[in-house]
């Protein structure tokens, strides 16, 4: 019987990725030291650069995105985050898999306008002097406009209550299309701020984009079987109402959410990194959504749908690109774009809110049930053995050593380390 993906060998998952997915040697020579980012790249994208730093890449198995199956990257020190997002994946295969969706590719960016006497007059002057607003930033960015994004609208709001009093604050909404768009936007609203201190004679002092992408709503959805939750002593339905305490709790407690939402976001930014995106947008965008409604909250929602069956959905801002930043220039990233077919930024943001429904659904199958460390500390297990000085290979089997004695911790691993040099079992 040949071998499952997770029983390859590094080389033999490499082969599956040229079999499966189309990547050449060269392609697949970006997961390697020496064809992943060089130094000097790192020299020329940061300062002061020393160097460059690795973290472990893994595929993430099973996974079928509005009917089409793709191999996902993944890029996390975590364990057993992979395999659980995988085998949420495959549970969700009886159902079809994923559906989503986004919104729009549209970002929001923001001028803060000061020194106003009347903010009320001043927004309503903008609202008048829209369109002329609008063409100016879309004349500035013709290769945009070309692509089919540009500007889109121009909204006001006055912040009332604020430390320094009232102020007006003028928002641009840019379509940046597949580019994560931080820079386009930011160059628009400087582009914007000259006429709009003269429009309202008031002055324009920040000038920047706002993470709080919720134009850019990417939304995964799924649907599970009772009888497919089901496993070892614990009934489908014992664990599908499991799961729905285990949601409610997020629900209604922040302290909660935050732990819940960092699970949806184990899957998240693990993606986004793989391919190169700003997981720190990522990340606050995110955030700022969950307290969207004045309260921090799940990002995620799981109800029982009217068969019965377990129905989440997730929805997150998804300022992410496929052109342009560290996407164009990151090897890696561009291999991992290839690795996963995406044809645009909205492909790469359906696919990676679907990792994040995925990543929920594991951690609270695995909370409302046996807990996470059964199978979080038999993966831990090999990083315990790595950490007392084992070689990936003598890891692999002190590893197996600790879960059977099910004793994981690092001084037995030493003392089985010392026990293998002793019998020169090395
Ligand atoms: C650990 O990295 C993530 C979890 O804590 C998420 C959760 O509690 O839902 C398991």
């Amino acid at each position: 019987m040949s071998k499952k993906f997770y029983q390859l060998d590094l080389a033999g998952r490499q082969d599956i990725l040229r079999q499966q997915a189309g990547l050449t040697d060269e392609d697949l020579s970006a997961y390697l030291p020496e064809g992943g980012m060089k130094p000097q790249l790192a020299d020329a994208m940061v300062e002061n650069a020393i160097g460059v730093f690795g973290l472990p890449l893994g595929i993430a198995q099973h996974f079928v995105v509005n009917g089409r199956a793709v191999l996902v990257p993944m890029a996390i020190e975590e364990p057993s985050v992979i395999a659980s997002a995988s085998f949420m994946a495959k549970l969700a295969h009886a159902s079809g898999g994923f559906k989503a969706h986004m919104t729009s590719q549209e970002m929001n960016g923001q001028l803060q306008v000061l020194d106003l006497p009347d903010p009320y007059a001043a927004a309503t002057l903008v609202q008048e002097h829209k369109a002329e607003l609008l063409a100016l930033v879309n004349q500035n960015a013709p290769r945009l406009v070309d692509r089919g994004g540009g500007a889109r609208d121009i909204e006001t709001r006055i912040i009332e209550d604020s430390p320094i009093g009232p102020f007006l604050v003028v928002h641009l909404v840019l379509d940046t299309r597949d580019a994560m768009g931080a820079n386009a936007i930011n160059s628009a609203l400087e582009q914007l701020a000259e006429p709009v201190a003269e429009l309202t004679g008031g002055r324009v002092h920040l000038k920047i984009l706002s993470n709080l992408a919720d134009r850019r709503l990417a939304t995964a959805e799924a649907t599970f079987a009772p009888e497919i939750l089901a496993f070892g002593d614990y009934s489908g339905e014992e664990v599908r109402d499991g799961i729905l305490e285990a949601w409610a709790f997020a629900a209604a407690d922040p302290y909660r959410a935050a732990t819940h939402n960092k699970g949806i976001m184990n899957g998240v930014d693990a993606v986004v990194i793989a391919t190169g995106n700003d997981w720190r947008a990522i990340e606050a965008g995110a955030h700022a959504f969950a307290a969207r409604n004045g309260h921090y909250t799940s990002l995620s929602t799981w109800r029982k749908d009217e068969n019965g069956h377990l129905h989440g959905s997730l929805t997150l801002p998804m300022a992410v690109g496929t052109v342009g930043g560290a996407t164009r220039v990151h090897p890696t990233a561009q291999a991992n774009l290839k690795l996963m077919g995406v044809k645009s930024a909205q492909n790469l943001g359906e696919i990676i809110v679907s990792v994040g429904l995925a990543q929920n659904l594991a951690a609270m199958r695995a909370l409302s049930t046996e807990g996470i460390q059964r199978g979080h500390m038999s993966l831990h297990a090999r990083q315990i053995a790595l950490s007392v000085g084992a070689t990936p290979d003598q890891a692999q089997r002190i590893a197996a050593q600790l879960v059977k004695e099910k004793n994981i911790n690092a001084q037995r691993a030493g003392e089985i380390l010392a026990e293998m040099k002793e019998n020169h079992d090395e």
